[in-house]
């Protein structure tokens, strides 16, 4: 339910005016879609869940799970598929493998593990065929109640000490409402991402008019291009179900959210923090770097190998 409220606009760059809003409600629910052919990565992904590759020794989607958890979301939907039943094991208890671990005197390795099948509830909902990133989020209609929510691509990680996530929450606060994480990129890599044309309100706040998928650098409205992360309204369902196939054949999410942004106000924000596209080969390895350097255990040794390498 949404509340007409007058704020009086303590947001960074909007002192003093007065903006209508609605109360922000605390978001209780993450869609999570997994059930991508993950093509990029073939032959890895033939068996594999992309999002279950690991960056040191967690995979993709318990980073993107952790980010949820840390930013007061409890209920994580997955939209799976076809080859994704290790995502369900990974976030399930492992009775098999504690009991082993205990009599292998490793029961000090079972805390970390309880903790993943504990940090939230999960519930799985199936995409029965890759049809987009649109689609799989409406695969997730029936798990959300007339709510807002947030999706996070799993394959897209932002290195940040406040996570894209939270960034974006902190900022739905003051500004409740459809949101898109934003990061501007190279003029040459623009069409590889979602691009919006977006008129600027902060510093680092947008508002969005258009977003077009994977435009040719000449259509392209500008070099913003949307990070994985989207906090999104229940009416965003009724719009993907009048979403037809745009680029690549699928329902994209770009398309729906273009749609409600002509009906509402959808925010874009700038997001701090180095991004690594991990579906991508070179955005897996360069992450895998990046996390490997902050990583206690490894850190270390991981620096002097490549200062050898210099
Ligand atoms: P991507 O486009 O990065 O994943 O979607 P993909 O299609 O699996 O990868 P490539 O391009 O073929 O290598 C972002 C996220 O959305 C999910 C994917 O699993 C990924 O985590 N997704 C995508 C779905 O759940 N269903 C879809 O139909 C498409």
């Amino acid at each position: 339910m949404t509340v007409g409220k007058v704020c009086n606009g303590h947001t960074p760059g909007v002192q003093g005016v007065r903006i209508l809003t609605r109360a922000a409600k605390q978001i209780r629910k993450a869609v999570i879609p997994v059930a991508g052919l993950g093509t990029r990565f073939l032959p890895a992904t033939k068996s594999l869940p992309k999002e279950m590759l690991p960056i040191v020794d967690k995979p993709l989607v318990q980073y993107a799970v952790e980010e949820a958890v840390s930013a007061g979301i409890n209920q994580i939907v997955f939209v799976t598929g076809r080859n994704k039943r290790t995502i369900e094991d990974h976030f399930d208890v492992s009775f098999e493998l504690e009991v082993m671990l205990q009599r292998a005197n490793k029961a000090h390795l079972l805390p970390k593990l309880r903790e993943i099948s504990e940090m939230a509830t999960f519930c799985y909902v199936r995409q029965q065929e890759a049809r987009g990133l649109g689609h799989a989020v409406l695969c997730a209609k029936p798990l959300i109640d007339g709510e807002d929510f947030v999706v996070l691509l799993a394959d897209e990680i932002l290195h940040a000490p406040v996570s894209a996530l939270q960034q974006m929450l902190n900022l739905y606060q003051i500004r409740p409402g459809p949101m898109v994480g934003l990061q501007a990129v190279e003029q040459a890599a623009v069409s590889q991402y979602g691009i919006v044309d977006a008129k600027q309100i902060t510093q680092t706040l947008y508002r969005i008019k258009g977003m077009v998928e994977k435009p040719s650098l000449e259509d392209a409205p500008s070099n913003l291009s949307v990070v994985g992360r989207y906090i999104l309204p229940h009416t965003i369902f009724a719009q993907l179900e009048k979403t037809t196939s745009g680029v690549g054949n699928e329902i994209q999410l770009t398309d729906a959210l273009k749609a409600l942004a002509g009906r509402m106000p959808v925010y874009g924000v700038c997001l701090e923090g180095e991004r690594f596209d991990a579906g991508d080969k070179a955005g897996f390895l360069k992450a895998t770097v990046a996390l490997g350097l902050s990583d206690p255990q490894v850190g270390q040794t991981l620096r002097t190998y490549l200062k050898q390498l210099d």
